[in-house]
């Protein structure tokens, strides 16, 4: 079997895992995630995701709002503070993946190297879109804190890099549970 291409397994134009990925979920397939007995790590690191999973599709509901005919005032009280934590959150989460389970991975699984290299490449393409969010989200603030007269484009160049953003985010946490979730319930994981 031939290997997919890098452009196969790039996060804005990939499906899912390529097979050779997928033999941990095989041997620990999802719908017995939600049996009791997962392992608390598995279980918190589900919980994370679902947090972000929550937090975008928050985000997508006050920018549909706004969309719909929503106040742009309205809109800035609430999307700010939520853009703010989601930014937070995501970073914190990335770096401690990235910093200190995935090379954990490494050595406990040697066999999923090249899936948590995609992972990781994974994290600096989300840490492209979250610096966009970042500049997006503080150009709208400081449109509407000094009364500027192009908030409303500002908020609509924010809305659209959340919608950009939604796909390839919504892609890596389903893609890296496959991987993770099944690895610390099989294989046992040391903090
Ligand atoms: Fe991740
Ligand atoms: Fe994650």
């Amino acid at each position: 079997m031939s290997e997919p291409s890098a452009e196969a397994l790039a996060l804005a134009t990939r499906h899912g895992l390529p097979v050779e990925m997928l033999y941990l979920r095989e041997e620990y397939p999802r719908d017995r995630w939600a049996e009791p007995g997962l392992d608390q790590t598995a279980a918190f690191w589900l919980q994370m995701h679902g947090s972000f999973r929550g937090h975008q599709a928050h985000m997508d509901g006050l920018v549909s709002q706004w969309r719909a005919g929503g106040e742009i005032h309205v809109l800035h009280r609430q999307l700010i503070p939520a853009l703010q934590s989601f930014l937070q959150h995501l970073d914190g989460h990335h770096r401690i993946e990235s910093g200190q389970y995935f090379p954990m991975m490494r050595r406990i699984e040697p066999r999923i190297e090249h899936g948590i290299d995609l992972l990781d490449r994974d994290h600096d393409a989300i840490h492209g879109q979250l610096e966009t969010l970042f500049q997006s989200g503080l150009a709208f603030h400081q449109a509407v804190a000094s009364n500027a007269a192009d908030a409303a484009d500002k908020a609509a160049r924010l809305g659209d890099a959340l919608d950009a953003g939604a796909a390839p985010l919504l892609r890596h946490l389903e893609d890296e549970e496959d991987i993770v979730i099944p690895l610390i319930h099989l294989r046992g994981f040391q903090h």
